[in-house]
Protein backbone atom coordinates (compact mmCIF):
# COMPACT_ATOMS: atom_id res chain seq x y z
CA UNK A 1 0.00 0.00 0.00
CA UNK A 2 1.13 3.17 -0.75
CA UNK A 3 2.01 6.02 2.06
CA UNK A 4 -1.15 7.96 0.22
CA UNK A 5 -3.54 4.87 0.54
CA UNK A 6 -2.23 4.57 3.90
CA UNK A 7 -3.47 7.92 5.10
CA UNK A 8 -6.66 7.63 3.11
CA UNK A 9 -7.29 4.38 5.25
CA UNK A 10 -6.24 6.07 8.28
CA UNK A 11 -8.28 8.49 8.00
CA UNK A 12 -11.34 6.65 7.12
CA UNK A 13 -10.65 4.12 10.03
CA UNK A 14 -10.67 7.25 12.53
CA UNK A 15 -13.54 8.72 11.06
CA UNK A 16 -15.78 4.85 11.68
CA UNK A 17 -13.78 4.54 14.92
CA UNK A 18 -14.67 7.78 16.43
CA UNK A 19 -18.29 8.26 15.04
CA UNK A 20 -19.03 4.81 15.90
CA UNK A 21 -22.64 4.38 15.27
CA UNK A 22 -23.59 7.86 15.71
CA UNK A 23 -24.78 10.41 13.37
CA UNK A 24 -22.30 12.69 12.33
CA UNK A 25 -22.55 16.47 10.59
CA UNK A 26 -19.61 17.65 8.60
CA UNK A 27 -19.85 21.45 7.16
CA UNK A 28 -18.11 22.09 4.15
CA UNK A 29 -17.00 25.36 3.01
CA UNK A 30 -15.30 25.48 -0.87
CA UNK A 31 -12.10 24.52 0.60
CA UNK A 32 -9.56 21.45 0.65
CA UNK A 33 -9.96 20.53 4.37
CA UNK A 34 -13.79 20.12 4.59
CA UNK A 35 -14.21 18.72 1.39
CA UNK A 36 -11.79 16.07 1.81
CA UNK A 37 -13.22 15.67 5.12
CA UNK A 38 -16.84 15.27 3.65
CA UNK A 39 -15.76 12.79 1.22
CA UNK A 40 -13.85 10.14 3.12
CA UNK A 41 -16.72 10.66 5.88
CA UNK A 42 -19.34 9.98 3.15
CA UNK A 43 -17.19 7.18 2.22
CA UNK A 44 -16.11 5.82 5.58
CA UNK A 45 -19.75 6.94 7.30
CA UNK A 46 -22.05 6.73 4.50
CA UNK A 47 -25.79 7.11 5.37
CA UNK A 48 -24.58 8.36 9.20
CA UNK A 49 -23.21 11.78 7.62
CA UNK A 50 -25.03 14.88 6.87
CA UNK A 51 -22.70 17.26 4.90
CA UNK A 52 -24.01 21.00 5.35
CA UNK A 53 -23.06 23.84 3.66
CA UNK A 54 -23.49 27.43 5.34
CA UNK A 55 -24.01 30.20 2.88
CA UNK A 56 -22.44 33.16 4.00
CA UNK A 57 -22.23 35.83 1.92
CA UNK A 58 -18.46 36.29 2.27
CA UNK A 59 -17.64 33.50 -0.27
CA UNK A 60 -17.41 33.95 -3.98
CA UNK A 61 -20.55 32.08 -6.32
CA UNK A 62 -17.89 30.25 -8.11
CA UNK A 63 -16.66 28.16 -4.86
CA UNK A 64 -20.25 27.25 -3.69
CA UNK A 65 -21.01 25.86 -7.40
CA UNK A 66 -17.07 23.93 -7.73
CA UNK A 67 -18.19 22.52 -4.55
CA UNK A 68 -21.75 21.58 -5.52
CA UNK A 69 -20.48 20.29 -8.96
CA UNK A 70 -18.32 17.93 -6.88
CA UNK A 71 -20.71 16.53 -4.17
CA UNK A 72 -23.28 15.50 -6.91
CA UNK A 73 -20.04 13.89 -8.67
CA UNK A 74 -19.68 11.96 -5.52
CA UNK A 75 -23.40 11.67 -4.93
CA UNK A 76 -23.35 13.32 -1.66
CA UNK A 77 -26.03 15.08 -0.51
CA UNK A 78 -25.58 18.27 1.02
CA UNK A 79 -27.91 20.54 2.91
CA UNK A 80 -28.08 24.36 1.74
CA UNK A 81 -28.33 26.77 4.67
CA UNK A 82 -28.90 30.33 3.12
CA UNK A 83 -27.82 32.47 5.98
CA UNK A 84 -25.95 35.73 3.95
CA UNK A 85 -28.50 38.10 6.02
CA UNK A 86 -27.52 36.81 9.06
CA UNK A 87 -23.75 37.15 8.44
CA UNK A 88 -23.96 40.20 6.94
CA UNK A 89 -26.29 41.89 9.76
CA UNK A 90 -23.99 40.34 12.73
CA UNK A 91 -20.11 42.03 11.09
CA UNK A 92 -21.09 44.84 8.72
CA UNK A 93 -20.44 47.55 12.36
CA UNK A 94 -17.95 44.63 13.59
CA UNK A 95 -14.00 46.89 12.71
CA UNK A 96 -12.23 44.67 15.07
CA UNK A 97 -10.70 42.18 12.87
CA UNK A 98 -10.71 39.66 16.00
CA UNK A 99 -13.96 40.69 16.99
CA UNK A 100 -15.42 40.18 13.50
CA UNK A 101 -13.11 36.63 13.53
CA UNK A 102 -14.97 35.79 16.59
CA UNK A 103 -18.31 37.09 15.85
CA UNK A 104 -18.08 34.93 12.23
CA UNK A 105 -16.94 31.63 14.03
CA UNK A 106 -19.29 32.15 16.58
CA UNK A 107 -22.33 31.89 14.70
CA UNK A 108 -21.17 29.52 12.21
CA UNK A 109 -21.24 27.49 15.44
CA UNK A 110 -24.64 28.56 16.52
CA UNK A 111 -25.54 27.54 12.83
CA UNK A 112 -24.29 24.24 12.98
CA UNK A 113 -25.61 23.29 16.41
CA UNK A 114 -29.36 24.32 15.18
CA UNK A 115 -28.68 22.14 12.26
CA UNK A 116 -27.13 19.40 14.43
CA UNK A 117 -30.55 19.65 17.02
CA UNK A 118 -33.16 19.64 13.88
CA UNK A 119 -31.15 16.28 12.14
CA UNK A 120 -30.66 14.71 15.35
CA UNK A 121 -26.82 14.50 15.34
CA UNK A 122 -24.23 14.61 18.28
CA UNK A 123 -20.93 14.54 16.36
CA UNK A 124 -19.43 17.62 14.53
CA UNK A 125 -16.31 16.15 11.96
CA UNK A 126 -14.43 19.22 11.41
CA UNK A 127 -11.89 19.77 8.70
CA UNK A 128 -9.19 21.40 10.82
CA UNK A 129 -5.48 20.56 9.87
CA UNK A 130 -2.08 21.17 11.46
CA UNK A 131 -1.49 24.20 9.97
CA UNK A 132 -4.30 25.76 11.39
CA UNK A 133 -2.61 24.93 14.80
CA UNK A 134 0.58 27.46 13.81
CA UNK A 135 -1.98 30.33 13.10
CA UNK A 136 -0.24 31.88 15.96
CA UNK A 137 -0.35 35.34 15.21
CA UNK A 138 -4.18 35.37 15.84
CA UNK A 139 -6.28 35.88 18.59
CA UNK A 140 -7.88 32.51 17.48
CA UNK A 141 -5.44 29.82 18.42
CA UNK A 142 -6.19 26.45 17.34
CA UNK A 143 -6.17 25.34 21.24
CA UNK A 144 -9.55 28.17 21.98
CA UNK A 145 -11.04 27.49 18.98
CA UNK A 146 -11.51 23.53 19.66
CA UNK A 147 -13.19 24.78 22.98
CA UNK A 148 -15.02 27.33 21.71
CA UNK A 149 -16.21 24.37 19.56
CA UNK A 150 -16.92 22.28 22.09
CA UNK A 151 -18.86 25.01 24.26
CA UNK A 152 -20.62 26.31 21.98
CA UNK A 153 -21.67 23.21 20.31
CA UNK A 154 -22.18 20.38 23.11
CA UNK A 155 -21.05 18.13 20.05
CA UNK A 156 -18.53 15.63 20.28
CA UNK A 157 -15.53 16.33 17.93
CA UNK A 158 -13.91 14.25 15.11
CA UNK A 159 -10.75 15.80 13.62
CA UNK A 160 -9.60 13.03 11.71
CA UNK A 161 -7.09 15.24 9.41
CA UNK A 162 -5.64 17.31 12.45
CA UNK A 163 -2.27 15.37 11.95
CA UNK A 164 -2.04 16.25 8.49
CA UNK A 165 -0.38 19.39 7.22
CA UNK A 166 -1.80 21.50 4.32
CA UNK A 167 0.46 20.28 1.72
CA UNK A 168 -0.30 16.07 2.48
CA UNK A 169 -4.45 17.29 2.60
CA UNK A 170 -3.75 18.37 -0.96
CA UNK A 171 -2.12 15.63 -2.53
CA UNK A 172 -4.82 13.33 -1.08
CA UNK A 173 -7.73 15.72 -2.32
CA UNK A 174 -5.99 15.07 -6.46
CA UNK A 175 -5.82 11.25 -5.23
CA UNK A 176 -9.26 10.94 -4.61
CA UNK A 177 -10.39 13.10 -7.22
CA UNK A 178 -11.02 16.62 -6.25
CA UNK A 179 -10.75 17.91 -9.58
CA UNK A 180 -10.52 22.01 -9.51
CA UNK A 181 -10.69 22.23 -5.45
CA UNK A 182 -7.23 20.00 -5.48
CA UNK A 183 -5.65 23.02 -6.52
CA UNK A 184 -7.27 25.75 -4.78
CA UNK A 185 -5.29 28.20 -2.41
CA UNK A 186 -6.30 27.97 0.96
CA UNK A 187 -9.64 30.74 1.98
CA UNK A 188 -9.52 31.57 6.03
CA UNK A 189 -12.30 30.31 7.45
CA UNK A 190 -13.97 33.77 7.67
CA UNK A 191 -12.97 34.46 3.83
CA UNK A 192 -14.08 37.89 2.69
CA UNK A 193 -15.14 39.07 5.71
CA UNK A 194 -11.49 39.39 6.49
CA UNK A 195 -10.62 40.96 3.42
CA UNK A 196 -12.04 44.14 3.96
CA UNK A 197 -11.00 47.03 6.51
CA UNK A 198 -13.53 49.36 8.24
CA UNK A 199 -17.06 48.92 8.38
CA UNK A 200 -18.19 45.93 5.74
CA UNK A 201 -20.86 47.57 2.95
CA UNK A 202 -22.66 46.06 0.44
CA UNK A 203 -20.59 47.74 -1.78
CA UNK A 204 -17.20 47.05 -1.03
CA UNK A 205 -17.89 43.37 -0.50
CA UNK A 206 -19.38 43.83 -4.14
CA UNK A 207 -16.59 44.99 -5.49
CA UNK A 208 -14.33 42.82 -3.73
CA UNK A 209 -15.86 39.96 -4.75
CA UNK A 210 -15.59 41.57 -8.68
CA UNK A 211 -11.91 41.93 -7.97
CA UNK A 212 -10.86 38.41 -6.24
CA UNK A 213 -13.15 36.82 -9.05
CA UNK A 214 -10.77 38.62 -12.08
CA UNK A 215 -7.49 38.12 -9.55
CA UNK A 216 -8.22 34.31 -9.18
CA UNK A 217 -8.65 33.80 -13.12
CA UNK A 218 -5.31 35.24 -14.03
CA UNK A 219 -3.07 33.55 -11.52
CA UNK A 220 -1.41 29.87 -11.78
CA UNK A 221 -0.70 27.63 -8.93
CA UNK A 222 2.72 28.34 -8.05
CA UNK A 223 1.65 30.30 -4.77
CA UNK A 224 0.26 29.47 -1.50
CA UNK A 225 -1.95 32.54 -1.80
CA UNK A 226 -2.63 35.39 -4.30
CA UNK A 227 -5.38 37.18 -3.08
CA UNK A 228 -6.94 41.22 -2.67
CA UNK A 229 -7.93 43.40 0.29
CA UNK A 230 -9.62 46.05 0.08
CA UNK A 231 -8.64 49.25 2.47
CA UNK A 232 -11.09 51.58 4.36
CA UNK A 233 -9.40 54.78 3.11
CA UNK A 234 -10.09 56.11 -0.62
CA UNK A 235 -7.88 58.39 -2.82
CA UNK A 236 -9.86 60.85 -4.70
CA UNK A 237 -13.14 59.29 -3.42
CA UNK A 238 -11.98 55.67 -4.83
CA UNK A 239 -11.08 52.61 -3.15
CA UNK A 240 -7.58 51.49 -3.15
CA UNK A 241 -7.06 47.22 -3.19
CA UNK A 242 -4.30 46.20 -2.02
CA UNK A 243 -2.79 42.48 -3.55
CA UNK A 244 -0.75 40.20 -1.69
CA UNK A 245 0.78 37.46 -3.17
CA UNK A 246 3.05 35.04 -1.04
CA UNK A 247 4.95 31.08 -1.13
CA UNK A 248 4.91 28.94 1.23
CA UNK A 249 5.83 25.53 2.91
CA UNK A 250 2.52 25.54 4.93
CA UNK A 251 1.37 29.31 5.31
CA UNK A 252 2.27 28.25 9.36
CA UNK A 253 5.43 29.94 10.44
CA UNK A 254 7.32 31.59 7.06
CA UNK A 255 5.69 33.05 4.17
CA UNK A 256 7.95 34.89 1.16
CA UNK A 257 6.75 37.84 -1.16
CA UNK A 258 6.30 36.54 -5.09
CA UNK A 259 6.85 39.21 -7.06
CA UNK A 260 6.03 38.87 -10.94
CA UNK A 261 6.19 42.21 -12.19
CA UNK A 262 4.86 40.86 -15.37
CA UNK A 263 1.69 39.58 -13.95
CA UNK A 264 0.99 42.46 -11.69
CA UNK A 265 1.05 44.98 -13.99
CA UNK A 266 -1.43 43.23 -16.05
CA UNK A 267 -3.70 42.70 -13.17
CA UNK A 268 -3.51 46.10 -11.97
CA UNK A 269 -4.80 47.40 -15.21
CA UNK A 270 -7.24 44.91 -15.66
CA UNK A 271 -8.85 45.76 -12.37
CA UNK A 272 -8.72 50.01 -12.81
CA UNK A 273 -10.15 49.09 -16.04
CA UNK A 274 -12.84 46.89 -15.27
CA UNK A 275 -13.85 48.61 -12.24
CA UNK A 276 -14.14 52.39 -12.16
CA UNK A 277 -14.63 52.39 -8.44
CA UNK A 278 -11.49 51.20 -7.72
CA UNK A 279 -8.55 53.92 -8.13
CA UNK A 280 -5.22 52.44 -6.59
CA UNK A 281 -3.99 49.01 -7.36
CA UNK A 282 -0.60 48.54 -4.10
CA UNK A 283 1.16 45.50 -3.59
CA UNK A 284 2.15 44.45 -0.17
CA UNK A 285 6.08 43.30 -0.21
CA UNK A 286 5.74 42.48 3.50
CA UNK A 287 7.77 39.25 4.46
CA UNK A 288 6.12 36.64 7.64
CA UNK A 289 7.56 37.38 10.11
CA UNK A 290 6.95 39.67 10.89
CA UNK A 291 4.09 40.61 9.30
CA UNK A 292 0.90 37.85 8.81
CA UNK A 293 -0.01 36.47 5.45
CA UNK A 294 -3.85 38.06 6.06
CA UNK A 295 -4.35 41.80 6.77
CA UNK A 296 -6.09 41.12 9.40
P1 LIG B 1 -1.52 34.39 9.00
O1 LIG B 1 -2.38 35.52 8.53
O2 LIG B 1 -1.60 34.19 10.48
O3 LIG B 1 -2.16 33.10 8.34
O4 LIG B 1 -0.10 34.47 8.52
C1 LIG B 1 -1.51 31.87 8.18
C2 LIG B 1 -2.42 31.00 7.35
O5 LIG B 1 -3.64 30.77 8.07
C3 LIG B 1 -4.75 31.28 7.36
N1 LIG B 1 -5.69 31.92 8.30
C4 LIG B 1 -6.87 31.41 8.67
N2 LIG B 1 -7.47 30.26 8.33
N3 LIG B 1 -9.31 30.86 9.69
C5 LIG B 1 -8.70 29.99 8.85
O6 LIG B 1 -9.27 28.95 8.52
C6 LIG B 1 -8.76 32.03 10.08
O7 LIG B 1 -9.33 32.80 10.84
C7 LIG B 1 -7.46 32.30 9.54
N4 LIG B 1 -6.61 33.34 9.69
C8 LIG B 1 -5.52 33.09 8.91
C9 LIG B 1 -4.19 32.27 6.36
O8 LIG B 1 -5.05 32.41 5.23
C10 LIG B 1 -2.84 31.66 6.04
O9 LIG B 1 -2.88 30.68 5.04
Amino acid sequence: MSAIHYKIKCIQLRIQREVGKNKAIVAVSGGIDSSVCAVLSAKAISKQLFPVFIRTGFTLDKEENQLLKLFNKFGINVKILSKEKEYFKKLKNIEDPNKRRYQFGKLSLELLKAYARDVGVNVLINGVNKNDKFVLNTSISYKKRAQDTKRVLGLKLVEPIAELYKNEIRGISKKIGLGEIAFKQHIPGPALAIRISGKITKEKLALLKQVNQLVDSRINNNYWQFFPFLLNEKLDNKFIVVLRAVVSKDGGLTAEVKYDPKLLNKIAKEILKSYTKVGRVLFDISPKPPITIEFM
